[in-house]
């Protein structure tokens, strides 16, 4: 089973994740409901930057994250520039040895005055084709 888990203030980061849960297969939960109560081969986790750093209550939900509850976990998001949740993702989660795929996804998301129109309809069909690739993959390979 796979799962999506996502923060977002704004919303741009949860259209994104309805397009990774579809690509996936899979169903897309905010961080404040997810309960993983059975084991999940992907979790595809989806966070924005704000300020430099990865949403608080997405910090916690991972830093409270058991090794037996994952198999691999992907990581997807928006911000305004170019940087993206995945080194901080990383960094909470290897020294647990849960282990983050390095294919991940990123894309713009509306802030104030930039990005208008994003995460647009080219940008979820992006996101769409990264869950399936990320989902056909397997840890052996
Ligand atoms: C308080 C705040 C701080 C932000 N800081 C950054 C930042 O440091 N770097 C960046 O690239 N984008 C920054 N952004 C832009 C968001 O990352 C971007 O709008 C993102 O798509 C928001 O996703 P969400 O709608 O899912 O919350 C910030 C947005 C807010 C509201």
């Amino acid at each position: 089973m796979n799962k999506v888990v996502y923060a977002s203030r704004g919303g741009n980061t949860k259209k994104v994740a309805g397009a990774v849960a579809k690509g996936a297969s899979a169903k897309a939960v905010s961080v404040e409901e997810a309960n993983l109560t059975e084991p999940v081969d992907i979790l595809f986790v989806g966070g924005s930057i704000y300020a430099g750093k990865i949403d608080g209550k997405l910090r916690d939900f991972l830093s409270g994250l058991k090794k037996d509850q994952v198999k691999r976990v992907a990581v997807f998001g928006t911000a305004a520039g170019k940087k993206s949740a995945l080194p901080e993702v990383k960094e909470i989660l290897n020294p647990k040895g849960i282990s983050v795929i390095g294919d991940a996804f990123q894309c713009k998301g509306k802030f104030l005055m930039v990005n208008s129109g994003h995460p647009n309809a080219d940008d979820l069909k992006q996101a769409e084709a990264f869950a399936k690739r990320v989902s056909g993959t397997h840890s052996h390979e």
